[in-house]
């Protein structure tokens, strides 16, 4: 159950007694992400010959991506700059390399702490999904999307968490009638050492839908105050303890959007049937190809599918090289909702907006992850659960 980081040959030779029987060594730290994930890990022990730097690098990233992965960090000399750094970066203990009786002594402590932290891969035992809403357009249905995606998941029973990274005009909070007491601003003192208690206290939660809701700052003059660092750590952490962390995206590409998208799984690009729309999310998916994001992992959703403006459904897809995935029909029910703080697919199922978001939810957003789609059971289950 433990991963062994060492560059140098021989290093079973010397660690192996130590460490027990299920060791795996791996020369870079590139393996090792794999081997917690799928091997089912719970301690690394980084070998003396890895430089310091890169091992606080993997320390802190595994932190908040797998908090019940123990690290132990092997150097040939205890010095106290070291120790300080280690024990910062999330290190859990620096053992002398040549006291054998020491990492034998450290290993246990591990797999103790491990095991009442929950599975390598965070509390829920897998990872959770990312989904993105964007366009590079306002006004073109991202917020309505993302808080009716967010809030069908979550009513069939996954946890699901919403976070608004609109930072500067960010309107889920209003959209869901939330009090505005805490926002994302209330994370920044925790940068660098964000963890899943200060999450907890800053999130909302949306009572009829069961909803967890992290709110952009109130103020837009705070917006670059939010450091695109926070940001990444934020989904990172987000995703070990939630099934789905939805966002909701300006419609521009700060560097927080550009940090979110190399973590997001899915996402889902709106548009309308207008020019400027399609103009420019044709402009942003040329960006995220040059980013690297997976084709695959996009889709295609056109909201007021159904007005006649002149422009079709084929023109949207040949300029965008690619199938639309769902067509949201115009409706009146979508301002009203948002203007009483209701959620259309939680509130009002037979709402045609509604009927078209959840069967997208149901059968293409979860699918994309393996995961079953809602079952009327688990819904109504959990309105009851949450009504008592
Ligand atoms: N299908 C629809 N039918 C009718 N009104 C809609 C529809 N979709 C969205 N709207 C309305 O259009 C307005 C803009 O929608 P929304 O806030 O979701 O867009 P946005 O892309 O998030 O905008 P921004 O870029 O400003 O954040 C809202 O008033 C919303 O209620
Ligand atoms: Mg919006």
């Amino acid at each position: 159950m433990t991963v062994l980081w060492e560059p140098m040959q021989g290093a079973i030779d010397t660690f192996g007694m130590a460490l027990g029987d299920d060791v795996t060594v791996v020369a870079h730290a590139s393996s090792i992400d794999r081997e917690v994930g799928t091997g089912g890990h719970r301690l690394v022990v980084i070998g003396p010959e890895v430089p310091a730097r890169n091992a606080y690098e993997l320390a802190e990233q595994l932190r908040v991506d797998r908090p019940a992965v123990g690290v132990v960090l092997l150097r040939h000399r205890l010095e106290v700059a070291v120790l300080t750094q280690a024990l910062r970066s999330g290190v859990r203990e620096v053992v002398q390399a040549d006291d054998h009786a020491a990492l034998v002594e450290a290993v246990q402590r591990n797999e103790a702490l491990s095991a009442r932290l929950g599975s390598p891969n965070g509390e829920a035992g897998t990872a959770g999904h990312v989904v993105t809403v964007f366009s590079a357009k306002g006004g073109v249905g991202k917020t309505t999307v993302a808080v009716n995606t967010a809030a069908h998941l979550a009513a069939g029973g996954a946890k699901t968490l919403l976070v608004d990274l609109d930072l500067m005009f960010g309107d889920v909070g209003i959209c869901l009638q939330l009090p505005p007491t805490t926002s994302i601003m209330d994370l920044v003192a925790m940068t660098g050492h964000l963890d899943a208690q200060g999450l907890a206290s800053v999130v909302e939660q949306h009572e009829s839908t069961g909803l967890d809701v992290l709110v952009a700052p109130h103020d837009p003059a705070d917006a670059e105050r939010v450091p695109a660092e926070l940001v990444t750590e934020l989904i990172r952490l987000a995703r070990t303890s939630y099934d789905y962390v939805v966002l909701d995206m300006p419609p521009s590409m700060p560097e927080h959007v550009l940090g979110a998208f190399d973590l997001s799984d899915l996402l889902v690009l709106v548009s309308t049937l207008d020019i400027p729309a399609v103009k420019n999310l044709r402009l942003a998916t040329t960006t995220l190809d040059a980013l690297g994001a997976p084709q695959q992992n996009r889709l295609l959703v056109l909201n007021r599918a159904d007005l006649k403006v002149g422009l079709s459904v084929k023109d949207v897809e040949a300029a965008l090289q690619q199938p639309v995935s769902l067509r949201l029909p115009n409706a009146m029910s979508v301002p009203a909702a948002s203007n009483r703080g209701v959620v259309l697919t939680v509130d009002e199922p037979k709402d045609a907006f509604a009927v078209a978001l959840r069967d997208f939810v149901d059968h293409t957003v979860r699918p994309h992850f393996g995961d079953e789609p809602t079952r009327a059971s688990s819904h109504r289950s959990h309105r009851l659960r949450r009504n008592k």
